[in-house]
């Protein structure tokens, strides 16, 4: 027992040695659970190049651990070394796997220290080129009259892409109107929904706006109450709930984790430098120029950020468990 509390008195002693030296020369590695390319993928990188700025001799890299909607890479930074080297930056998936998954390897609310949320992304309702519609009210009705002979790309089971089409897929009220097809991210996803392999996408504004905007994919609505009736681009498309899809509303947002036990000083340092990234006019105008709106209030700090994704994880439960689909 002694040589126990010896060996943890060590511990201790060297991860605090340690945070005082962070963070030293070894990287920090943001991990991303889905490919490299996607909407999760894009946050990652502009935030690791604002961070770099803001923790003196930082070297951010970008890591993908794409798989299961997510829940591949949240288990990777779980059980990674408590030690500020290994970061998640994670979506809406945080809160929505938990419900998805009735088995997940990590507890969400316990296996985490939060270190702050980062963006809000609205959704936007996508189909290929080809498709003859070009209105929602249009692209519905195809969806009808074509009931069981489409797809929809989503990037893996638990993802945000897959939570979007199902929930629109559950006010259509057309049973089985469309084959569901998962990748391991939308990065890929896109690739095929460019080419025509795949029909339709409900993907973050993060990944689509570039597209739409070049033409290389149709839009119908954007996912979000009210449309952006500001931004350049995706002003042009209503609300799903303007086309009478009662309470439709559906934002994605990002956050920034740590392994369970990383000391208080590198989390805070973390935190810290993420506040005055999310300030950073770049990083800002990136994320604006996309549809995407930087956080701009209390939940950049780790207690008010865990507490929006406890409250995020009961209201996805509930839809989920109402609509009674799960991943496992
Ligand atoms: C999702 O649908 O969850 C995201 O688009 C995943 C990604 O970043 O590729």
């Amino acid at each position: 027992m002694k040589k126990l509390f010896a060996l943890a008195a060590i511990a201790a002693v060297s991860l605090g040695a340690h945070a005082q030296t962070y963070p030293g020369t070894k990287p920090i590695s943001i991990v991303v659970p889905f490919t490299a390319g996607g909407p999760t993928d894009r946050v990652a990188r502009d935030l690791a190049e604002a961070m770099r700025k803001f923790v003196p001799g930082s070297n951010f890299v970008v890591e993908n651990a794409a798989g299961a909607g997510g829940t591949i890479g949240a288990t990777k930074v779980a059980r990674a070394a408590p030690d500020g080297h290994t970061l998640l930056l994670h979506h809406i998936g945080m809160a929505a796997t938990p419900a998805l998954y009735r088995k997940l390897a990590y507890k969400t609310l316990d296996d985490f220290e939060y270190l702050g949320m980062i963006n809000d992304v609205p959704m936007t309702l996508i189909g290929k080129p080809q498709l003859p519609a070009n209105t929602y009210r249009d692209f519905e009705n195809y969806i009808r009259a074509n009931a069981g002979k489409l797809n929809i790309a989503h990037a893996g089971l638990g993802s945000a892409s897959h939570l979007c089409g199902l929930l629109w897929q559950s006010t259509l009220q057309t049973k089985d109107a469309m084959t569901t097809i998962p990748f391991g991210g939308t990065a890929p996803a896109m690739t095929a929904l460019i080419g025509g392999q795949v029909d339709v996408m409900c993907d973050q504004t993060t990944n689509t706006t570039q597209q739409i905007e070049s033409g290389r994919v149709k839009a119908f609505a954007v996912t979000t109450a009210k449309p952006l009736s500001t931004h350049p681009v995706l002003k042009h498309y209503p609300s799903l709930q303007e086309m009478g899809l009662k309470g439709f509303n559906l934002t994605i947002w990002h956050g920034l984790y740590a392994p369970k036990g990383t000391p208080e000083a590198i989390t805070k340092t973390l935190n810290e430098a993420l506040k005055k990234a999310l300030k950073d006019p770049d990083f800002i105008k990136k994320n604006e120029g996309l549809g995407a709106l930087v956080v701009n209030d209390n939940r950049t700090e780790p207690a008010e950020h865990k507490k929006f994704v406890a409250a995020e994880m009961a209201k996805i439960k509930t839809a989920v468990d109402a609509a009674g689909k799960y991943a496992d």
